[in-house]
């Protein structure tokens, strides 16, 4: 059971990987934590208002294997009463924790007004952190942006986080106004760190573990989300295998993992995403990309894959032949 300090206590630097709705599902966490164990990670971000419903869909969505602890869930919204019943939920279901999400951009959540919106009703984001914190015991963390348009408010914003009973607080380093590709500004966070006591984790183009180690500075971490696609081996501290072959053993074990939670035909149809991602900047790859779009099963993955290994072996030893010839 973890409590308040757990993110205080936490080894440092910590290392995460990012919540990402229709990415960061069990089955990817999992294979995250077997690349490096010490990582903690966070679920895709879940209504507060769908599940204090009853909403089973939901409940599904954030159900998890016991060896992905620390697991943190990350719920949205903006009503206190579907919040703390939500919580509820969350840690009858054995969570480690409460992640409320402020950062989403997304149209259809910030139409609502939840997610990043709230940062423009910084009293009504503050009674919400503060609903969660005192109806539970689980540490609860905040994830945010910089800001709407500019960094002008975050200090006022963490400080108010903070003293409504955050106690993390995770900032992906681009505006509301940023899309996902520009350069993230982490300074704004080195200075951030000055003016809060609880641990501060930064988010936003962190490209691998050594990245992150560098950039995290007086931090105390970093959280990894779009360059882990494809490649969980950048929670290691070691080179990431480099050929296809090499990787295969967690190719399958990640197509396993999704298959066994959403059955078959969703399992298959959702690790398609992850198969292309897996191959990206494979030499060989793009002649492979329509099968891997279109299996079907298990049995269909493992098929276009030995194909794709064969081509790599070829690949290779014609170059082999190139050189000594
Ligand atoms: C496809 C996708 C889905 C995302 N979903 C969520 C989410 O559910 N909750 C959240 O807090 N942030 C979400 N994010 C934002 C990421 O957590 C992270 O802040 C962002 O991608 C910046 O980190 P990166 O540059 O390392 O990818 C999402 C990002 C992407 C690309």
């Amino acid at each position: 059971m973890t409590h308040k300090s757990f993110w205080k206590e936490l080894k440092k630097p910590i290392i995460g990987l990012a919540p990402m709705d229709g990415y960061s599902d069990s089955a990817f966490r999992r294979i995250c934590k077997e690349i490096n164990p010490e990582i903690v990670t966070v679920t895709e971000f879940t209504s507060a208002d769908g599940l204090s419903f009853g909403a089973e869909r939901l409940r599904k969505k954030l159900s998890f294997h016991p060896s992905e602890q620390p697991v943190f869930a990350q719920i949205f919204g903006k009503n206190t009463e579907t919040f703390i019943t939500a919580t509820k939920l969350c840690e009858d279901m054995g969570f480690s924790g409460i992640d409320i999400n402020m950062g989403c951009p997304s149209k259809r959540v910030v139409k609502s007004e939840h997610g990043v919106a709230l940062r423009k009703k910084p009293d009504l984001a503050f009674k919400l952190i503060e609903s969660v914190a005192q109806n539970t015991s689980l540490p609860v963390s905040v994830k945010t942006r910089l800001g709407l348009k500019n960094a002008d408010d975050l200090t006022d914003f963490a400080i108010g986080a903070q003293n409504a009973g955050a106690n993390m607080l995770c900032v992906h380093a681009r505006t509301y106004a940023e899309p996902y590709n520009v350069p993230a500004q982490h300074n704004y966070l080195y200075d951030l760190k000055h003016h809060i006591d609880i641990p501060l984790i930064i988010n936003g183009g962190i490209t691998s573990y050594q990245d992150g180690m560098e950039k995290c500075q007086n931090c105390d971490g970093f959280y990894i989300g779009q360059a882990s696609f494809g490649n969980p081996w950048t929670f290691s501290p070691h080179d990431a295998p480099k050929t296809i072959q090499e990787k295969l053993p967690i190719i399958l074990k990640h197509s396993q993992y999704l298959i066994e939670d959403k059955g078959e035909l969703v399992g298959t149809r959702e690790i398609r995403k992850h198969l292309l991602q897996y191959v990206k900047g494979f030499y060989g790859a793009k002649q492979f990309r329509s099968q891997l779009v279109h299996v079907k099963c298990y049995q269909d993955i493992v098929k276009v894959f030995d194909d794709i290994i064969e081509h790599e072996s070829s690949l290779k030893s014609a170059s082999l032949s190139a050189i000594s010839a």
